[in-house]
């Protein structure tokens, strides 16, 4: 299993290359057959109707007919890269996973960056969050970390999930407008869930339009687990960080480029990796005994929270290169298929309830979007290391299994073929003790909805602080209905009265009234820890 540093790295490259179409020159049907006219179709008479037997007109356009695939059910819009993750920082003391222990060791990545809301063919620079997701080819099997460029959550549970999607998605009567947020069922849904204003503040942020994928930070966004060779768990939040820094445009002119070239971002990463201009993230940890958790003040098992970088400072250990483009954007970027449940052994999760969440949603849209259970198989998703299982047959099987048996246990296969406890290198899931009772319930911890908001508010320098201004005012202006202004204002007034009075002026709405959001559904138990001042004040 295991191979020299430099060749882990090429062994991705190698294996997709064996899929690669012969260069042979000749068209052929997908029979092999040679076609010898490719412009006419075959018809009775020059001037005569086309005939069924022309097999070559019926295979070519029926192929045709099938060319698409449902797009991402959200993150449908992205581009895609191959590279390398190099570790330069050893691990052994926190997890068991192979490609965290020697430094130097390099393992091959397939990396795609995302808008969330918008439709395939919608435009790079719209105001929205961006999809960081990196798939390691380790020699233990597939590790994806699937993240997002903004490190927090819009809500805490998955059930929410699909609401918030319809909220955001385009409108379901008239399918408007295309833009992620400029809408009224997206404010409706917000100023309802004060949980997502901390999320809410980066996305109207400067962060929420990056000048480029190559500028802008990764974040797992969830807390895992790290488990080292002695069973010793420590709770992990993952970090990229750009080599160039982290830049933004500035909303006029992002929406110019939105006009001028919507493949502004897609093309600005092609062309990077073309001119060898590749581009470069740092890996960084923070690590957390478990017994530190419960002193941090917050939940980390809620996904609307960061932990401060001067609470726990980010450890740099690897960095990630993108140096090759693909070479068939359907092949790669768009049947690779990205899931938070793809772990090797010595990572693992938490309980976060967004995330486990998550863990059930992945397989099962890609079972639709790419056509069954067999996706594994496609190159851009197979390991580089081999795989074995009595699972059989499924549409799009590629895989010729050999023998009588597919199943366990069994005595009619020749030899032990396949070990079934795979022993020290097998995945055992963390033994977290687990004894309460089975609930539907919000765990109070997950109250505090608006404290980060503030922190991240009065983290901004005086120009970003009018950029969020100006986001707001721009966004809400745009809604039919008044009431969802208000209850918006209202809100952001438990985030900071100034931020909020001033989004108010600027689109006509009365002063901001936080008593009136307070006793709004959803702020059950909202911990007021900052001095909230009413619209009087
Ligand atoms: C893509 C579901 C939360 C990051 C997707 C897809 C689904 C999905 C169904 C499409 C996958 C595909 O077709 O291949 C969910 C659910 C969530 C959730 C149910 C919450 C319960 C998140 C969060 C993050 C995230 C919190 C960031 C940490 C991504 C990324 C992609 C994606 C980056 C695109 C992957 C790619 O490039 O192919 N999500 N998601 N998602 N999700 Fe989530």
């Amino acid at each position: 299993r295991k191979s020299k540093a430099g060749e882990a790295a090429q062994a991705k490259q190698k294996q997709l290359e064996t899929f690669s179409q012969a260069g042979e020159n000749l068209l052929t049907t997908n029979q092999g057959v040679v076609i010898a006219d490719n412009h006419n179709s075959l018809r009775a008479g020059a001037r005569g109707p086309t005939l069924l037997e022309d097999f070559i007109l019926r295979e070519k356009i029926t192929h045709f007919d099938h060319e698409r695939i449902p797009e991402r059910v959200v993150h449908a819009r992205g581009a895609g890269a191959h590279g390398f993750f190099e570790l330069t920082k050893s691990l052994v003391e926190y997890t068991r996973a192979d490609f965290l222990q020697e430094v130097g060791l390099k393992t091959p990545v397939f990396a795609r960056f995302s808008t969330v809301a918008g439709s395939r063919g919608s435009a790079d620079t719209v105001r929205d969050a961006r999809g960081f997701a990196v798939k390691f080819y380790t020699r233990e099997g597939n590790y994806d970390l699937v993240g997002n460029n903004i490190p927090v959550f819009f809500v805490q549970d998955a059930m929410k999930f699909p609401d918030l999607i319809h909220a955001v998605k385009p409108e379901p009567h008239h399918e408007m407008p295309q833009a992620a947020s400029a809408h009224d069922t997206f404010w409706d849904f917000v100023s309802l869930m004060p949980e997502t204003t901390h999320m809410l503040m980066w996305v109207m942020s400067d962060r929420a339009i990056p000048r480029s994928y190559r500028m802008m930070e990764g974040f797992g966004v969830h807390t895992f687990r790290m488990i080292n060779a002695r069973g010793v768990s420590h709770f992990v939040k993952f970090h990229w960080k750009p080599k160039l820094g982290k830049h933004a445009l500035v909303w006029d002119e992002a929406q110019k480029v939105a006009g001028k070239d919507a493949d502004f971002h897609r093309r600005d990463l092609h062309e990077a990796i073309a001119n060898g201009d590749f581009p470069e993230w740092e890996l960084g940890l923070q690590l957390i005994p478990e017994a530190k958790a419960e002193s941090l003040g917050f939940d980390l098992l809620d996904p609307t929270k960061l932990i401060p970088e001067e609470m726990v400072p980010v450890q740099i250990v690897g960095r990630l290169v993108l140096n090759r483009n693909p070479e068939n954007f359907f092949a790669e970027t768009e049947q690779v298929a990205f899931h938070p449940g793809h772990v090797v052994p010595g990572i693992d999760f938490s309980n976060d309830p967004l995330l486990q969440g998550r863990l059930f949603s992945y397989t099962d849209t890609q079972l639709s979007r790419l056509g069954g259970p067999n996706f594994h198989e496609i190159p851009i998703n197979r390991g580089v290391c081999p795989f074995h299982n009595f699972q059989r047959d499924g549409m799009h099987r590629m895989l010729v299994a050999k023998g009588q048996v597919a199943y366990e246990p069994n005595t009619l296969a020749s030899g032990a073929e396949f070990r079934v406890d795979g022993g020290e290198q097998g995945f055992r899931s963390y033994p977290q003790e687990m004894e309460s009772p089975k609930v539907r319930l919000r765990s109070a911890t997950f109250d505090d909805h608006f404290s980060q908001a503030s922190f991240f508010w009065n983290s901004q320098s005086p120009s970003e602080k009018e950029h969020i201004i100006a986001a707001f005012q721009f966004e809400l202006s745009k809604l039919d209905s008044v009431a969802i202004r208000q209850r918006m204002v209202d809100n952001l007034a438990h985030v900071d009265s100034k931020l909020a009075r001033k989004v108010a002026d600027g689109i006509g709405i009365a002063a901001p009234d936080a008593k009136a959001a307070a006793g709004r559904a959803g702020f059950r138990n909202v911990r007021n820890k900052l001095p909230i001042e009413s619209s009087a004040a």
